[in-house]
């Protein structure tokens, strides 16, 4: 699909896109390599991913990059993407800041090692200032447990007597959730032929439409992205109305 098939207008460039990059194992099974190119191939992916997202005008990207179940994989598999990470995090959130790339991270930070840590919050403090596109990395996320962490940090607000328990509602559920002020994803896309959200963002994607591509995660490129959202520009998005609008 050519670029010009992307219609400019700002309603109908979703606002926020998020990712389920799936499928990199499977990529490097089918080539005969080990499971770990098809995640270093991913995050050549990733880095396309990125540019074309803010050439489209997308304001939001988030991607999910590592899950509170990726921890079941073998400790070698883990381990190398961790190093991703550590790796992507060094050698590209300069760039990512001269972009005027503005980078946040939701999910769990305990229990990760303090090095990542750092990393993690280093990249979002260089970049908290910039007004180009926002980049959030799910990063040993898990949406139930962002919920259950909402309502732990709710129920103790009640215990303090700062929140009262007949006051809490979607909105004060959303304002717990790991990054309040962001617009929920308009478009969630998911790679590799699996059709689920899998416990990504289900409190954010009541309303997202969502667009299962094959393509393995290593070849998503600008195109695939640009065919996922013409798709989604042929959905008519009610919001549980009767009358049809486009944006949210
Ligand atoms: C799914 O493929 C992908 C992941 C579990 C991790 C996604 C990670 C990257 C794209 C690279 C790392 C990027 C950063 C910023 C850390 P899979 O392994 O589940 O593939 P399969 O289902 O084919 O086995």
């Amino acid at each position: 699909m050519s670029e010009a098939e992307v219609k400019p207008a700002a309603f109908e460039v979703p606002r926020h896109v998020a990712i389920i990059m799936d499928g990199n194992g499977r990529w490097a099974a089918a080539r005969g390599l080990p499971r770990v190119e098809g995640h270093r191939r991913g995050v050549e992916a990733l880095r396309r991913t990125i540019r074309a997202a803010g050439e489209i005008g997308i304001q939001v990207i988030t991607i999910f990059s590592f899950s509170a179940e990726n921890w079941a994989r073998p400790e070698s598999e883990i381990q190398e993407l961790m190093g991703l990470l550590r790796r992507f995090i060094r050698n590209d959130l300069a760039e990512l800041h001269r972009s005027n790339v503005r980078v946040r991270i939701i999910g769990e930070r305990d229990g990760l090692d303090a090095d990542i840590g750092r990393l993690l919050v280093e990249a979002e403090e260089l970049t908290r200032d910039n007004s180009g596109l926002t980049l959030v990395v799910a990063f040993n996320y898990g949406a139930r447990q962002e919920i259950a962490r909402a309502a732990r940090r709710i129920a103790e607000q009640v215990e303090r007597g700062t929140l009262h328990a007949a006051d809490v509602s979607m909105e004060t559920v959303g304002r717990f959730l790991d990054a309040p002020d962001l617009p929920d994803p308009d478009l969630i896309i998911r790679t590799s032929g699996e059709q689920r959200l899998s416990n990504f963002l289900l409190w954010q994607s009541a309303y997202s439409e969502l667009v299962f591509v094959p393509t393995y995660w290593p070849d998503f490129d600008r195109a695939t992205l640009e065919a996922a959202i013409h798709d989604y520009q042929q959905r008519e998005r009610r919001f549980g109305g009767l009358v049809a609008k486009t944006g949210s």
